[in-house]
């Protein structure tokens, strides 16, 4: 089989997204996403639901991406789908949906690790995407975790530094619930930070490894401040939820910048790449930006829809193991804690 007419269909489902694309020598033909609005009024991810939610989900999902890539399934070359790590209950879905559909097809079946495949995500090619050279340093900054990972070849990843606590997305999640944002509070207190002063109020960053994070002391020290200053001006919050934004948005990108400067410096590599649900943010776009003429780093920004979950990066990963014939055997499981 030729790169030219390989299609490969890539499924997620290790979180609260059901995800479904077609890749097609590396251009997405489709990238489908159903958001399960369930989880909002409960103000975080309920496994039990999110899970029924993606039994609901995946045929339709599956369907409208093959429908949008123009192709039958008959054409499909190989199934590529998040084998981990996320919530079992939602991997499951996924995991057996796929191995179904390969069986069923005659056609392999393609494990991937979801934390690689928002690294991965850079080798997409779309219009305002470049791929990192070899070696990068590519830094995951999601809901469930928070890494900078030294990355030498596609499949060649250490991870260098990781949250202790929480991850960077909860960090941003849990503070908007404390002002009473709905989940996800990250887009939110993105919105509000670009109206707000980030100089308005300090917030302390925790101590730890160079490399490493914690957040746990900030979503407290979120909750203090706020308690505080309601008990003297019960409308507090709305007054300056714009600097409240702004402030904690500062903190956070400034101690993620902080993290990398101290990688590049034990490492010498200067080229950047990140990942994961947060790269969305515009405080750490902008600040990846500044840093390629600040300190001469050469930084990768990935698209928006390639940085919240999404299945195009799992097709990516998909088609580059389906290269080497890197296939799964037929009772692969779901793995939660799927490691590197
Ligand atoms: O990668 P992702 O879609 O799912 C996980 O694997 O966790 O990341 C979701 C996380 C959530 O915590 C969400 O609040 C955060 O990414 N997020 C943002 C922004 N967009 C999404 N956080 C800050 N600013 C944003 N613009
Ligand atoms: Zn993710």
């Amino acid at each position: 089989m030729t790169q030219k007419n390989c299609y490969i269909l890539g499924i997620e489902s290790s979180c609260d997204d059901t995800a479904a694309a077609v890749i097609n020598n590396g251009e997405i033909l489709s990238n489908v996403v159903a958001t399960q609005a369930i989880h909002e009024q409960y103000g975080g991810v309920v496994p039990e639901l999110a899970s029924r939610a993606h039994q609901q989900n995946i045929v339709p999902v599956v369907h409208q991406a093959l429908q949008k890539a123009n192709i039958d399934k008959n054409q499909l070359s190989a199934i590529a789908f998040t084998r981990g790590p996320g919530l079992m209950g939602s991997l499951l879905v996924g995991t057996s949906f796929s191995k179904s559909l390969a069986l069923g097809l005659g056609i392999p079946l393609i494990d991937v690790n979801h934390m690689q495949a928002h690294i991965l995500a850079h080798f997409i090619k779309a219009e305002g995407q470049n791929a990192p050279n070899f070696p990068f340093l590519a830094m995951t900054i999601s809901g469930g975790h928070t890494q900078i990972v030294k990355v030498t070849d596609y499949f060649e990843m250490e991870i260098i530094g990781q949250t202790i606590d929480d991850a960077v997305g909860e960090a941003f999640d849990k503070s908007a619930k404390i002002l009473g944002l709905p989940y996800p509070g990250g887009p939110l207190v993105d919105k509000y930070a670009q109206k707000g002063n980030p100089k308005a109020f300090k917030f302390p960053k925790p101590k730890v490894n160079p490399m490493d994070f914690s957040f746990s002391g900030l979503k407290t020290s979120v909750l203090y401040f706020v308690e505080k200053e309601v008990a003297q001006n019960p409308d507090f919050i709305s007054e300056n939820i714009e600097d409240i934004c702004a402030s904690l948005q500062f903190t956070i990108v400034d101690y993620l910048m902080d993290k990398l400067k101290n990688a590049v410096k034990k490492t010498g590599i200067k080229e950047i790449a990140i990942g994961g649900g947060v790269s969305a943010n515009s405080g750490i776009r902008n600040a990846l930006k500044e840093a390629e003429t600040k300190y001469g780093w050469k930084t990768h920004i990935p698209k928006f829809e390639f940085c919240t979950d999404n299945a195009a990066m799992i097709a990516i990963v998909g088609e580059l193991k389906y290269k080497t014939q890197n296939f799964a055997e037929n009772n692969v499981v779901a793995s939660a804690r799927m490691k590197f």
